[in-house]
């Protein structure tokens, strides 16, 4: 499998990716891949009132429509999170728009909810064999404007609520202009009270979590906890990408647009995880994301606060034997 690792970082970063997860595919649908990467033991956890298989779990954008939920599942992940997804198909920015820096354990991107629609991926959730947890990610399409946005997120909420087993709201990608408007008090206020409504309306009774920049000020995590707590939402992921480079030894690399995922986002974003366990008195599920690349910093996230954690730039460097390496250590 090494073998396969250093194939793929010769490979534009977009081909790598789809090739990698269609190989894990073929072998999952071979019946192959379950004597390659046998499962670690369950370690389950209750999260938000899930029975979670154990405390790792996919990143959004790793899976944007559900393709891979089978073969992913079967790798040992305790959970899987699907999308981002938005109302309609759209085929995000140009290309090149995923840049990997192997040296610094790093990916930067610009990918801009690139995704088949959400009817695509509930689809795939009707017709997907794996029993473990898959939480789905929701954000709006890059042409919405204002209130258009709002009513994106719950167009994608009622379509994936009665097959997902939670929902992420996704505020904090980068490359739709505008998106991470969303952590201002008006406008999180505005999103909240329009889905708390659509919540009631539907009844719909899965745990409801929001994601969270690393880029945000104290000042602003305070305003979303205050928000949060009153909220129908259970909890938070903390964190997406960070448009802060000034992590990177990599000066070229500082340069490029998009955000930044792997260890150069690590601190950034366990201080957020740290702050919201501060703020919140413990009232406030986390699930931490940003920068996990082995065992020892996937500790560090727990200790930080956050009950689950997930990993996406981790996966794409190391391969699928991080799960292991994570979960066994
Ligand atoms: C290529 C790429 C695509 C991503 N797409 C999404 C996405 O669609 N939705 C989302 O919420 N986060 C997305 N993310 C952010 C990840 O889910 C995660 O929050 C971030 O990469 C930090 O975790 P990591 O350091 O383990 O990669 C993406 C990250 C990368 C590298």
């Amino acid at each position: 499998m090494n073998f396969f690792l250093k194939v793929f970082k010769f490979l534009p970063p977009e081909i790598a990716h789809s090739l990698a997860l269609n190989s894990l595919n073929f072998l999952y649908k071979a019946r192959l891949l379950r004597f390659l990467y046998t499962k670690p033991e369950s370690n389950p956890q209750v999260f938000a009132g899930m029975l979670v298989e154990n405390m790792l779990g996919t990143a959004a954008g790793l899976d944007k429509n559900g393709d891979y939920i089978d073969c992913l599942g079967e790798l040992g992940f305790g959970f899987l999170e699907v999308g981002t997804v938005t109302p309609e198909k759209q085929n995000g920015n140009p290309r090149p728009r995923v840049f990997r820096n192997f040296q610094e354990n790093a990916i930067i991107n610009r990918l801009g909810f690139n995704n088949k629609g959400v009817d695509h991926l509930v689809e795939n959730l009707k017709s997907k064999k794996f029993r473990g947890i898959v939480g789905v990610n929701v954000g709006a399409n890059k042409w919405s404007k204002g209130k258009e946005r709002i009513q994106d997120y719950l167009t994608c909420i009622e379509k994936v609520y009665k097959y997902a087993d939670y929902i992420t709201v996704n505020i904090s990608s980068p490359n739709t202009p505008n998106l991470r408007d969303f952590h201002d008090e008006r406008n999180i206020i505005d999103l909240v009270n329009a889905i708390d409504l659509q919540v009631s309306k539907l009844n719909i009774e899965i745990p409801l979590l929001l994601k969270i920049s690393p880029d945000e000020s104290d000042e602003s995590i305070d305003k979303i906890i205050e928000v949060i707590v009153k909220s129908k939402f259970t909890g938070i992921i903390a964190t997406n990408t960070t448009i802060d480079k000034s992590s990177l030894s990599d000066s070229k690399l500082r340069e490029v647009e998009g955000g930044l995922s792997g260890e150069p986002l690590m601190h950034k974003s366990t201080d957020k995880i740290k702050y919201i366990k501060s703020r919140s008195n413990d009232q406030i599920p986390i699930i931490g994301v940003g920068g996990v690349m082995d065992s020892q910093s996937f500790h560090e996230k727990v200790q930080a606060g956050c009950s689950l954690v997930q990993i996406y730039t981790g996966f794409v460097i190391k391969g699928p034997s991080i799960v292991k390496e994570i979960l066994l250590n």
